[in-house]
């Protein structure tokens, strides 16, 4: 591995703790002791350069799936750089805020009001705010991951398994007050007993019910609209976090794709490609509880985020990007398939086809993912279990992908046929990912 990345790791693991401010890019989620490139000097399209200029084709989750049309696309980067140029904050407000909120009330004809922020977790914790001022209520009943906030990690506090399926297996809620116990409770998606169970006996108290609408798999109507009706009959708030299954199914919502509305819905990630955003949508009276409250910050105030957003739904739009996301993932799942077949490996794939993993079934999963994103890097690929469908994944990269995978699944089923793969290993076992990415159970 370069010198560069090296020191960079080895400095930064004395004075940045964990490494990355994102679980998802310490290197450890890919590869330790250094072997994973870690540190990037510039990205563009599906590549990026690492610190001593060496090229690498992204085939992972590109930055956690912000950027759905590429790093640093021209339209966006256009919009960015005129929104700097221009001032990117000053004592009065940014135009873009209000022609951003037109566009999006346009696609979601439900709603009456927009608010803003830059980050996915902050954004959750506004709804659960509105929700809970809105109803008078405090019980919130949710189902995947929202971030990293209090009302979020609380569900721990009850039992410490609470996360096990929504996020990490045995994450302590510490930090969390103790008061919040039993705010929180999750539940598990289009699962009958849980909702007869956990949603059923809980409505009644319940501020908000909160899903992503999809993960794992597409939408599941029959399962929401139950969620739907519940939630009105009980005056409660649905709300959907849309941060990650946002753009890609279509340029709005995967909810869209039901036909069935919620009371708020949350955008962030790929809104802007890339560029700090995130956007609450939501019914008039309720987000009218905005100012009731006090939900207030300086940067939400900035244009960079808004101008971005604006340039990227348009492109968005204009490119129907979502059927070519829809079509490059439905690729990347062919050769997983294709390459465990002809190599008489046992395979599970899922997730929509645009945020699509894998997993072999065999004795020691985590060492082999470990060794597959070893010796993807060989080929100059950064690769896991997962592949998050990009625009720029043209036919000459996903070629260079086919051959690469066909080639490591051929050396996995070697190696389990008669050894330990472990032996194989260049590093120690990666540490595993969240369960509610990989599909665990
Ligand atoms: C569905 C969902 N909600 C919330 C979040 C938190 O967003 P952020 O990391 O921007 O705070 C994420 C991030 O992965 C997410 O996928």
């Amino acid at each position: 591995m370069n010198k560069q990345n090296k020191k960079y790791i080895l400095k930064a693991e004395k004075i940045i703790p964990g490494v990355s401010q994102l679980l998802g890019k310490r290197p450890e989620m890919y590869l330790k002791d250094g072997n994973w490139p870690t540190y990037y000097k510039k990205a563009k399209g599906i590549n990026i350069w690492d610190l001593d200029n060496k090229k690498y084709y992204d085939f992972s989750l590109v930055s956690a799936g912000t950027c759905v049309l590429g790093y640093s696309d021209n339209d966006v980067n256009k919009a960015s750089i005129k929104a700097i140029r221009s001032g990117s904050i000053s004592t009065l407000n940014p135009p873009e805020d209000v022609e951003l909120a037109e566009v999006l009330l346009k696609d979601h004809k439900w709603a009456g009001g927009v608010r803003y922020v830059r980050g996915g977790g902050e954004s959750m914790r506004i709804a659960i705010r509105l929700a809970r001022a809105f109803t008078k209520k405090e019980k919130i009943l949710f189902c995947g991951y929202h971030g990293w906030h209090d009302w979020y990690l609380a569900a721990n506090h009850k039992s410490k398994k609470n996360l096990d399926f929504q996020l990490l297996p045995g994450l302590k809620p510490l930090g969390v007050p103790k008061g919040l116990s039993g705010t929180v409770i999750p539940f598990r998606y289009n699962n009958k007993s849980d909702f007869e169970n956990i949603i059923k006996k809980n409505i009644k108290n319940t501020a908000a019910v909160v899903i992503e609408p999809c993960r794992e798999g597409y939408p599941n109507k029959k399962f929401i609209s139950k969620l739907r009706s519940i939630t009105k009959k009980n005056k409660c708030v649905l709300i959907f976090d849309e941060i990650t299954s946002g753009f890609r199914l279509n340029s709005s919502g995967a909810h869209k794709l039901v036909n069935i509305n919620p009371d708020l819905v949350i955008y962030g990630k790929t809104i802007a490609n890339g560029i700090p955003m995130g956007a609450i949508i939501g019914r008039k009276d309720l987000m009218n509880f905005t100012t009731k409250t006090f939900i207030s910050s300086v940067f939400w105030t900035e244009k960079i985020g808004p101008a971005s957003a604006l340039a990227f739904i348009k492109k968005h739009k204009k490119l129907k990007l979502e059927r070519k996301l829809i079509k490059i993932g439905k690729k990347i799942k062919k050769i997983w398939l294709d390459a465990a077949k002809k190599n008489k490996l046992k395979i599970e794939i899922s997730g929509i086809d645009p945020l699509a993993s894998f997993k072999i079934i065999c004795p020691n999963w985590p060492a082999t993912i470990t060794y597959f994103i070893q010796e993807m890097l060989k080929f100059n690929i950064l690769s896991t279990n997962q592949c998050y469908a990009n625009y720029m994944h043209n036919d000459k990269s996903i070629k260079l992908y086919k051959e690469a995978c066909f080639k490591v699944f051929y050396n996995i089923s070697k190696i389990l046929e008669k050894d330990n793969i472990e032996d194989y290993l260049e590093g120690p076992v990666k540490q595993m990912g969240f369960n509610r990415l990989t599909g665990s159970k």
